[in-house]
């Protein structure tokens, strides 16, 4: 069966309707970023004044388009958008975004119900108003008019903020956390978080789902579709406070609801819930790049006591526990330290910790049926030079895939400066799980443990 909004996200025909040849224009950029897409299909300039546009033959409405067509995007001012929905339906368009702005955001509302009343008795699917389309990194088609490509990966990304999300571009490439998908909700006439979540569930690119949202339209479709999601979904609400919930209203014209209820419907539903845009990012990379955690043990290894108690702190207050080691770990632990310590949870390396140490008391902790998950930590101390810890994590989680064959997550944390971010770049853009914070770690790890958790549940519930 052709899953639904399969002709949205990867359309053989495209139409842009207020294509222009002005460069400063929106419409010129979304046309323009269709046109340098590494992605075969047949792409329509839709201007009544211009013959072609970028070297493209142009046409003066869609119904004069040939064939059919499966997906318009609209980026002409608000007043004359309904008529440009009218025409789509005329062609029977299979999909539309709606670019354009001046709706229901800013107290449009009339204009808003117009385009709503025009799409009842319509298979057509709407994106929008008020969105800036999406970017398939996955198949290489770009629909929208946001400039810079995303990094390919398997985090899919919904967003109610149109300008965070073209952020969160950036920031997901800055960081090497590789995008499937990324998308804006806008005003959501129509295609709304739910739909989107449901096609991401069963998209074979996508691994985590990710969501920016101010409110929702109908709670229970949305918890419903987080359900049925059997990936990862990643929830960024905002509008937690007062004076968050006024500024809700002001941005997206939406309320931004009880959050405590909102709190207990996604944790019911299975999602995690995040703080910020950051600790989605950080929780994507782990659930991308690591097994999630069986349950809710974690051993620690560090070459520095200090975050080693730090580390345990930050784990203890998001759920996790960090239990004494077995005597037999103890056993295979003490012989690679030197005498001047003895095992214990966190493991205390000492600050003179290269290659070995890292590896053989890694796997102790991987072998060790009590322990779930591992975090391995260093501080840029005097001997200890960044490029050994750095190594050691590349070769156990790159080369050796520890992790894979443990199935046990493995993350990783940095204490230090300058030479030691230039190697933690490596790390990153192989994927490997690192946080230049204890508490960024430990939250990450926390979404490991969920993760392994409601799989639990899924499994039992068959
Ligand atoms: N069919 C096709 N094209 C049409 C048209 C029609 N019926 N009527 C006009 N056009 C053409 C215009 O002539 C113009 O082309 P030109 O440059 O060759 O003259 C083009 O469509 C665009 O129309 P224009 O009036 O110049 O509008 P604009 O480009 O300045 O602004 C929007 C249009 C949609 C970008 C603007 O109204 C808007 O909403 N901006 C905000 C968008 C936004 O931020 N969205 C949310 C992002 S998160």
């Amino acid at each position: 069966m052709v899953p639904r909004l399969e002709s949205f996200f990867k359309p053989k025909t495209i139409g842009v309707v207020g294509a222009s040849r002005n460069t400063t224009k929106i419409g010129h950029a979304a046309l323009k970023n269709l046109l340098i897409s590494d992605y075969e299909c047949k792409i329509y300039p839709i201007n009544p004044k211009e013959k072609e546009i970028l070297g493209v033959k142009c046409y003066k409405k869609v119904t004069q388009i040939p064939g059919e067509i499966d997906l318009v995007l609209v980026s002409v001012p608000a007043k004359i958008v309904p008529q440009i929905i009218r025409d789509c339906k005329q062609k029977k368009v299979k999909n539309v975004i709606i670019i354009s702005s001046g709706f229901s955001e800013v107290g449009n509302h009339e204009l808003e119900e117009e385009l709503k009343a025009i799409l009842e008795k319509s298979n057509m699917r709407v994106l929008g108003p008020n969105v800036m389309g999406y970017k398939n990194a996955s198949d290489g088609l770009d629909a929208s008019f946001v400039y810079g490509r995303a990094r390919q990966g398997n985090l899919s990304l919904i967003s109610q903020s149109g300008a965070l999300g073209i952020g969160m571009i950036h920031l997901a490439n800055h960081e090497f956390v590789g995008i499937s998908k990324i998308i804006g909700v806008g005003n959501k006439i129509d295609i709304d978080d739910d739909d989107l979540i449901d096609y991401f569930a069963q998209d074979s690119d996508t691994k985590v789902v990710g969501l920016y949202i101010e409110a929702v339209k109908d709670g229970r479709k949305f918890m419903n579709s987080i359900k049925r999601c059997k990936k990862p979904v990643l929830v960024v609400k905002a509008g937690k406070s007062i004076a968050g919930a006024r500024a809700t209203a002001s941005h997206t014209g939406s309320m931004a609801g009880s959050d405590k209820i909102y709190e207990a419907a996604i944790k019911q539903a299975g999602g995690i819930r995040c703080r910020d845009i950051v600790e989605l990012f950080d929780m994507a990379r782990a659930l991308a790049g690591q097994p999630p955690a069986q349950g809710n043990r974690i051993g620690i290894i560090t070459n520095g006591g200090g975050l080693g108690i730090l580390l345990t702190d930050a784990c203890e207050a998001n759920g996790l526990v960090v239990p004494k080691l077995s005597f037999k770990t103890y056993k295979k632990i003490d012989k690679i330290l030197p005498d001047i310590v003895k095992p214990n949870n966190p493991v205390d390396l000492t600050g003179d910790a290269g290659f070995y140490r890292y590896e053989a008391s890694t796997r102790a902790l991987l072998e060790d049926p009590n322990i779930d998950g591992i975090i391995v930590a260093s501080v840029h101390g005097g001997y200890a030079r960044p490029v050994e810890f750095t190594g050691a994590i590349l070769k156990m989680i790159r080369g050796r895939k520890l992790h894979e064959e443990y199935k046990k997550p493995i993350l990783a944390t940095w204490i230090g400066g300058k030479e030691f971010e230039d190697l933690v770049w490596d790390l990153k853009s192989a994927g490997v799980p690192i946080y230049p914070s204890s508490w960024r770690l430990a939250r990450s790890m926390m979404a490991l443990y969920l993760e392994g958790e409601r799989l639990k549940r899924e499994k039992e519930a068959g």
